[in-house]
């Protein structure tokens, strides 16, 4: 197929194939972070700006990676150092990036919508690194891919997201994007965590995290959104670690191949202890890695280098 969308700002408005094809793409780049020369002239003379306008670890450090493995330059902006500080708003901001002509601009904010909004001033590819509660798609993007390499597919499997679900990004777009799959996606956490229409997005609700994790092919715990306010959600921090934490005697309770997924940060012996962070069944440094070739593959299809 041909990608024809200028910009990546959900899951939502991507259809199987093309998810399915971002997969594909990626899988070709994954090799070239194997090689002792981690170089390739495909996106040269292309520019790519990261403008985060929240904390990241994971997300900016990748797509800049992936960036300069295919050798586009880079520049990054955070609001803390940008003149956002001075005032600014970010259609300004955005109007003053376009006169400098980049490529593509990868954008993560607080408020819902932000990307979209930027998407439709200007001219310049739009990438959506996180909006608020919304949307975070390439990180289910990299998730899925993570899925797939492990499982060796994504149809039949039951799948199960745990934790913070009202205030996650991530959780919305793996939600938006397993519903395109023969998949059993079941949420668990406190009540007050669910989004009351979470059932009508195909999804089972249960709030037991024991009989949520039952012969589960995967559990994907997710952090409390404190940024969000989401310790106001629950009694307690102690509280909602004995009963929605993950523990050993959960992996017992899951299928006997399960893999372990975060998205990060952890927030380790909260929704997670060390034992199954850094154990066996855990694949969240492998997320970590194939957030790179995720990254390559949407920055190739988004500057037109397929055509
Ligand atoms: N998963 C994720 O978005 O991590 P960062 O906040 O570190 O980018």
């Amino acid at each position: 197929m041909n990608w024809v969308k200028k910009d990546l700002l959900g899951i939502k408005g991507l259809t199987k194939e093309e998810i399915l094809f971002i997969l594909e793409t990626a899988e070709s780049f994954k090799e070239i972070s194997l090689r002792e020369i981690k170089k390739v002239p495909t996106l040269r003379g292309k520019t790519i700006i990261t403008l985060f306008y929240e904390p990241s670890t994971r997300t900016r450090t990748s797509f800049e990676i992936a960036a300069k493995r295919l050798s586009a330059d880079t520049i990054n902006i955070s609001a803390s150092t940008s003149s956002y500080v001075k005032g600014e708003t970010l259609k300004d901001t955005a109007k003053n990036l376009e006169s400098m002509r980049p490529d593509v601009i990868i954008i993560r904010h607080s408020m819902p919508g932000a990307p979209h909004m930027l998407a439709g001033m200007i001219d310049s590819s739009v990438v959506n690194g996180g909006d608020g509660s919304h949307e975070h798609p390439t990180q289910a993007l990299l998730d899925l891919y993570t899925i797939k390499e492990k499982k060796g597919r994504l149809d039949g499997l039951k799948i199960v997201i745990i934790g913070d679900i009202i205030h996650s990004r991530v959780a919305r777009s793996n939600i938006f994007a397993l519903r395109h799959f023969n998949v059993d996606i079941v949420c668990s956490g406190p009540p007050t965590m669910m989004p009351p229409n979470l059932e009508e997005l195909g999804v089972r609700v249960e709030y037991d995290m024991n009989k949520a994790v039952e012969d589960a092919d995967v559990i994907m715990m997710l952090r409390i959104q404190k940024e969000r306010g989401g310790t106001s959600y629950i009694p307690s921090i102690r509280e909602y670690s004995t009963l929605y934490g993950l523990k050993a005697s959960h992996i017992e309770r899951a299928k006997k191949d399960v893999i372990i997924m975060h998205p990060g940060p952890i927030n380790r012996g909260v929704e997670i202890t060390d034992e199954v962070a850094d154990g066996p069944y855990s694949v969240i440094l492998d997320q970590v890695e194939n957030g790179v070739a995720v990254r390559m593959g949407i920055l190739y299809l988004l500057t037109g280098s397929a055509s």
